[in-house]
């Protein structure tokens, strides 16, 4: 049930692919490994909504595994990822699919989520740059691996004097995604896994084994993906409350099979702006 935009984009990375002679198989090398340099750019897919939605709990109580998201935005780097500066009051959209592959606010995946908003919110950074989001580890769904789609704008504050207010840029979009060893973890458990049973036919688990070894971005550019990898760690109490996060009560604790009060991934954002 491949969508023309996913279709064109795997055309689209398979040519480049051929062009640079970039082989897929870069699976090997999927260990959370950082890769130093300016954060890259991916697309931002036809599931963005403009909802300004501040908030750093984005779940409405959704099942999932707790995924905390710990951003920091630098800007003013160089190409290879030095010289950056935090940088403060940036607007930080964050959007992805639930624990069945479905945006919230529009009909997909065989779902009407019209006038819902689940998985969506944004952030303005901190001083240090830094903003975290409370979420859940992403569902998949056909032909993508899955990823946490991200934006990052100016601050849609407007200056003063001008009361119609200032436009804020269309910024920097890009998404991150998952070793495919920690999702088959993570989708073995809980709302994730009653998905195929759900649906009986087992073709949604062999299109997720297919999507996790052959996802477009990792033919296209293996460097590409590594720097766009998130390195998830088990969650501690002590890391949520640091980070002023209530822990999980424990009806939801028990939805991950290790019983995991989630996972942290962090991640610097290193812009060219
Ligand atoms: C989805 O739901 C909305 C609001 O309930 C409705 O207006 C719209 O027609 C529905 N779309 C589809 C494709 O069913």
């Amino acid at each position: 049930m491949a969508r023309p935009w996913a279709l064109s984009a795997l055309l689209g990375a398979a040519a480049v692919a051929a062009a640079v002679g970039v082989s897929g198989g870069a699976a090997a090398t999927l260990n959370g490994t950082t890769v130093r340099m300016a954060t890259p750019r991916e697309v931002a897919g036809p599931f963005f909504l403009d909802l300004r939605k501040i908030r750093r709990d984005v779940t409405n109580g959704r099942p999932g595994v707790p995924l905390y998201l710990n951003l920091k935005v630098l800007g003013n780097c160089k190409p290879d990822g030095s010289g950056c500066r935090p940088k403060a009051d940036a607007l930080v959209d964050i959007w992805h699919a639930d624990s069945r592959g479905v945006y919230s606010g529009l009909p997909n995946e065989g779902v009407n989520a019209t006038g819902r908003d689940f998985f969506r919110g944004a952030l303005l950074t901190r001083p240090d740059g830094s903003a975290t989001f409370r979420t859940i580890v992403p569902g998949w769904y056909w032909t993508r691996l899955a990823h946490v789609h991200l934006k990052v704008r100016g601050a849609p504050r407007p200056p003063r004097g001008s009361p119609a207010g200032r436009r804020p840029d269309d910024g920097f979009v890009t998404q991150l995604f998952f070793p495919p060893p920690f999702l088959r973890r993570v989708y073995a458990t809980g709302a994730y896994a009653a998905r195929s049973a759900r649906r009986g036919d087992g073709g949604e688990r062999d299109a997720y084994t297919a999507t996790v070894g052959t996802d477009f971005e990792l033919r296209g550019d293996g460097r590409k993906f590594r720097a766009l990898l998130l390195a998830p760690r088990p969650a501690t109490e002590g890391w949520l409350r640091a980070n002023a996060f209530a822990v999980p009560p424990r009806w939801r604790l028990r939805q991950g099979k290790g019983g995991e009060l989630g996972y942290v991934a962090s991640y610097t954002l290193r812009l060219r702006w």
